[in-house]
C-alpha cells in the first residue's frame, strides 16, 4: 500500500490505542510484521504539548519510516496549528482522530463526534491538508449511530480534501466497542473512494484477517486490541495471507526473549519508575493468552523494580514448558 511518497513494505497496521501504541510497542510490531504504525493521539491544544505525556508521545527516535503522529481536536485552525507542529517535531504522515469514542474526546466535541457535522468535517480536514506538506491520513467510524451512518459520505469529502488514505473502523460511535464490527459499510466506503482503505475492527486472527479483507475489498487491515500481548500476530497475519498457511507457534524462548526486550525498551523510554508501571499492564496481556499464569501475573504486576520484573520473568520462562502455548 501506498500513503503519498510512502510505500509500505505490507498491508498491516497497527492502530492508534491511547495507552498501548508508544513508541517502545510500535518499534515492536514493526520489527514483528507490522507494515506501519500509528502513534496514540496527541491532542491538538497546544498549551498541553509541552507536558511530559505529549512530549514522549512525540519522541519518534529509531522508529522505523514512516513516523505517523495522530492529531485529535474539533477546531480547524487548532488542529491544523497541530499539524504544523508535529510535522516540525518530525512526523511524516498526520492521522487525524474522527474514530474514537473515549468520553475525553467526544465531550469536547472531537474523536468520532465529529462525524455528525459533516461541514466541521470539511473544514478541519481542509484546513489540515493546507497547512502541512506531508499527506494527512483520517482514521473514522462507519457514522454517529445506526441510523446516522453517514461513513460514505464522509469518505467523499476526505477524498474530495486531499486526505491520502481512510482507517474505518466498522462500528458507529454510539456502538463503543459493542457487538461486532460490521464490514459492508466499509465495503461500501472502499467502492466509493479511489484513495487506499484500511479495514479495521474484531480482526483478531489469520483466518478473521483474510475473510475481512475479502469482504471489504480493503487496500489493508488496521489491528488494534488483539496485537495486545500479542506484537507477533502481525507476522502471523502476513504469513497467513502470503501462503494459506499458519506459522507455527512461536517457541517459549522467543516469547520470553520479546516479552523482555519489550520490558527492557519500556524502562528506557519512561525510566525505571513510570516503565515499571507501564510494563504491568503489558505483562498482564502477554501473560493472559498462556494457561495457568494466573497466580504468576499476580505476584509479577506488584513488584516495584526492573529487576525484579526482568528476574521473574526470566525465571517463568525458564521454569515452564510453553512451547506450545502460543498457539
Ligand atoms: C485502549 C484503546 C485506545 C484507543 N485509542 C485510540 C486513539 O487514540 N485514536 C484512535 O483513532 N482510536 C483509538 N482506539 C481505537 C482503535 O484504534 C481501533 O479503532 C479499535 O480498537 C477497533 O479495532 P480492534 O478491534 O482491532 O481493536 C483505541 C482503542 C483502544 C482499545
Amino acid at each position: 500500500m501506498r500513503i503519498g511518497p510512502y510505500f509500505l513494505r505490507n498491508n498491516l497496521a497497527l492502530a492508534p490505542m491511547a495507552g498501548v501504541t508508544d513508541r517502545p510497542f510500535r518499534q515492536l510490531c514493526k520489527a514483528l510484521g507490522a507494515g506501519m504504525a500509528v502513534s496514540e493521539m496527541t491532542s491538538s491544544r497546544l498549551e498541553l504539548l509541552g507536558s511530559v505525556k505529549s512530549r514522549r508521545r512525540r519522541d519518534h527516535e529509531g522508529e522505523v519510516e514512516p513516523r505517523i503522529v495522530q492529531i485529535a481536536g474539533a477546531e480547524p485552525e487548532m488542529m491544523a496549528e497541530a499539524a504544523r507542529f508535529n510535522v516540525a517535531e518530525g512526523a511524516q504522515i498526520i492521522d487525524i482522530n474522527m474514530g474514537c469514542p473515549a468520553k475525553k474526546v467526544c465531550n469536547k466535541a472531537a474523536g468520532s463526534a465529529l462525524l455528525q457535522d459533516e461541514a466541521l468535517v470539511q473544514q478541519i480536514l481542509a484546513a489540515v491538508v493546507g497547512a502541512v506538506s506531508v499527506p494527512v491520513t483520517l482514521k473514522i467510524r462507519t457514522g454517529w449511530d445506526r441510523e446516522h451512518k453517514n461513513g460514505v459520505a464522509v469518505a467523499k469529502l476526505a477524498e474530495a480534501a486531499g486526505i491520502k488514505a481512510l482507517a474505518v473502523h466498522g462500528r458507529t460511535r454510539a456502538d463503543l466497542y459493542a457487538g461486532e464490527a460490521e464490514y459492508a459499510t466499509i465495503r461500501a466506503i472502499k467502492q466509493a473512494v479511489s484513495i487506499p482503505v484500511m479495514a479495521n475492527g474484531d480482526v483478531a486472527d489469520p483466518v478473521k484477517a483474510k475473510a475481512v479483507l475479502a469482504e471489504t475489498g480493503a487496500d489493508a487491515l488496521m489491528v488494534g486490541r488483539a496485537a495486545q500481548g500479542r506484537p507477533w500476530i502481525f507476522r502471523e497475519i502476513g504469513h497467513y495471507l502470503a501462503t494459506g498457511e499458519f506459522l507455527p507457534a512461536a517457541a517459549a524462548a522467543e516469547l520470553g526473549a520479546i516479552m523482555l526486550g519489550h520490558l527492557e525498551n519500556l524502562y528506557s523510554f519512561y525510566g525505571e519508575f513510570s516503565g515499571v508501571r507501564v510494563a504491568r499492564k503489558h505483562i498482564t496481556w502477554y501473560l493472559k493468552t498462556l494457561p495457568g499464569a494466573g497466580a504468576f501475573r499476580d505476584r509479577v504486576v506488584r513488584v516495584e523494580s526492573a529487576r525484579e520484573q526482568q528476574t521473574l520473568i526470566r525465571a517463568f520462562f525458564a521454569d515452564q514448558d510453553i512451547t506450545e502455548l502460543a498457539a
